[in-house]
């Protein structure tokens, strides 16, 4: 079953027109990716789908339209967001963040059951449980930014570019993490990334966005395969 359906949604910063027809879609439990150059308009489609900037066409989740809804709204739906950059909170300590994320849930046994499960995903977090966000490494906080996202609840947890900055070594095993958040959760994913490599270590189709348009969609063994998206995004 289809979770999250985009169809030619468009979205604007004051009159720039950024995205002018994207269209893709989450199977439940699926990962999907968003390839594009920078610029090409994967963040803001990813705003689009969080209810950051205004958007036009239809954007469908779990059967209901979800387009026009408040980024509070949004969430409460079970979409979380992992921005681009951190999307920790630099003055609380590791578990602070990981409580937070946890704001709307009332069931706490879960609750300590999934911090427990976070802290063994990501044995960094643990040792650091409780130092400030702000204290830990860029690999550590995009750590901790996926897992205070995951303590959400979610249904669909959408990453923008968890490698950005990181180290070749420190992306590898977020990713090698986020692989096993997925294969255990089964939560459903939409990652954007411009390392090719890393999105296509765990997604299942990806999308391609030039200039604010989805331009070709495919699996990844199809994508990989084509000339045109070795040359972009493979390195050859
Ligand atoms: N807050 C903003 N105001 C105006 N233009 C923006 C803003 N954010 C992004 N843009 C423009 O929108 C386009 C798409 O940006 P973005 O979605 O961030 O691309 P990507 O994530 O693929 O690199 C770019 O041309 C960028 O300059
Ligand atoms: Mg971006």
């Amino acid at each position: 079953m289809t979770l999250l359906e985009l169809k030619d949604v468009t979205a604007a910063y004051g009159r720039v027109q950024v995205l002018e027809g994207v269209s893709l879609s989450v199977p439940e439990g699926g990962a999907v990716g968003i390839l594009g150059a920078n610029g090409a308009g994967k963040t803001t489609t990813l705003r689009a789908i969080s209810g950051v900037v205004r958007t036009g066409g239809s954007i469908v989740f779990d059967g209901q339209d979800i387009r026009g809804l408040r980024p509070d709204q949004v969430a409460a739906r079970g979409i979380a967001h992992v921005p681009e950059g951190r999307g920790t909170l630099p003055n609380l300590t590791v578990r602070e963040n990981l409580q937070v994320g946890a704001y709307l849930r009332k069931d706490r046994r879960a609750i300590a059951g999934d911090i427990d499960y976070l802290l063994d995903l990501f044995p960094n977090l643990a040792a650091r449980i409780s130092h400030n966000a702000s204290a830990m490494s860029g690999g550590e906080q995009q750590m901790l930014a996926i897992a205070r996202a995951f303590m959400a609840a979610p249904r669909l947890l959408i990453l923008d570019e968890p490698s950005l900055g990181l180290a070749p070594s420190t992306a590898k095993s977020v990713y090698a993490a986020i692989r096993r958040l997925r294969e255990e959760s089964g939560i459903a994913m939409l990652v954007v990334e411009q390392n090719a490599h890393l999105a296509f270590s765990i997604v299942d189709t990806a999308t391609v966005l030039e200039t604010g348009r989805s331009v070709l969609t495919g699996t990844s063994a199809e994508l990989k395969g084509r000339d045109e998206i070795r040359r972009a995004y493979l390195g050859g």
